[in-house]
């Protein structure tokens, strides 16, 4: 049988162990994912013992509890801790989530905190995300109009065709979904994912954006449109309760009746 190895660097050891200095009696024991560029060393495991009786209630509250009273070095993205900017994504308990929005009370026993998986590790819990990024870019995410408008012009829109976007402009782009993706942890660099996907949707089904057939066409790709499996991974891991395995069901849809 054939036996993969990981290079020995890539292997992730134990380390360090931030005993509980308060005596509290109510502690959680949080193993989070570490990794320093700088230090060119394994990526490790950290355990903290953290008290909960003077933490807040979300994921987020216990890294922040850490990053301020035990480990100042312990590096993650967040701004506005309320489920809107879609920074603190990261992997709580084996799923993709906001930890802004995780509440610590629903997981039994030690809480087990990763980057999003499938990307490179920037430092810590920060993933690098520029590929995302690129490809939200290509999709051109913004209103685009054929002719100029006057100045002051107000571009209307009925009730009904607002309404047609509900489900969709929710989206935060904070990449829970296409990171838990398998089409796209294979071929992320060619495959939009589920992210990209469902934002090219949107722009797609607004009734006031005048460039709906060319951003049917771009999408209308073996590669970056149809590797999509309809594995449904993404739509369970929204942390917003959208659907983009939906969304991309009704791009090949409208590009079959087209
Ligand atoms: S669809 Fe949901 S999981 Fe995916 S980027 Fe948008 S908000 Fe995040
Ligand atoms: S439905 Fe498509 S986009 Fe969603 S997880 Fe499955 S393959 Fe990926
Ligand atoms: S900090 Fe903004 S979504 Fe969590």
């Amino acid at each position: 049988m054939v036996q993969f190895n990981l290079p020995k660097n890539s292997k992730i050891i134990k380390g360090n162990y931030f005993k509980d200095t308060t005596g509290s009696k109510n502690l959680k024991k949080i193993n989070i994912y570490r990794w320093d560029p700088d230090k060119k060393e394994n990526p490790k495991i950290d355990t903290f013992e953290v008290d909960l009786n003077k933490c807040g209630n979300k994921v987020l509250d216990i890294l922040n509890k850490i990053k301020n009273e035990i480990d100042p070095s312990l590096t993650y993205r967040r701004s506005c801790a309320h489920g809107v900017c879609g920074s603190c994504a990261m992997n709580v308990d084996g799923v993709n989530t906001l930890s802004c929005m995780k509440s610590h009370k629903d997981i039994n026993g030690d809480i087990n905190i990763y980057p999003l998986p499938h990307l490179k590790v920037i430092k810590d819990l920060v993933a690098d995300l520029s590929n995302l990024y690129r490809q939200y870019e290509s999709i051109e995410p913004w209103l685009k109009i054929k002719q100029a408008k006057p100045k002051n012009y107000e571009i209307n829109q009925s009730k009904e065709n607002r309404k047609k976007l509900d489900g969709v402009y929710e989206c935060i782009m904070c990449a829970c979904c296409s990171t838990s993706c398998p089409s796209y942890w294979w071929n992320g660099e060619k495959y939009l994912g589920p992210a990209v996907l469902l934002q090219a949707y949107r722009w797609i089904i607004d009734s006031r954006d005048e460039d709906r057939k060319d951003r049917l066409r771009e999408v209308a790709d073996k590669l970056k449109l149809y590797r999509c499996h309809t594995i449904m991974n993404c739509t369970n891991s929204c942390p917003k309760g959208l659907n983009p395995a939906k969304a991309i069901s009704s791009l090949k849809k409208m590009l079959a009746t087209n």
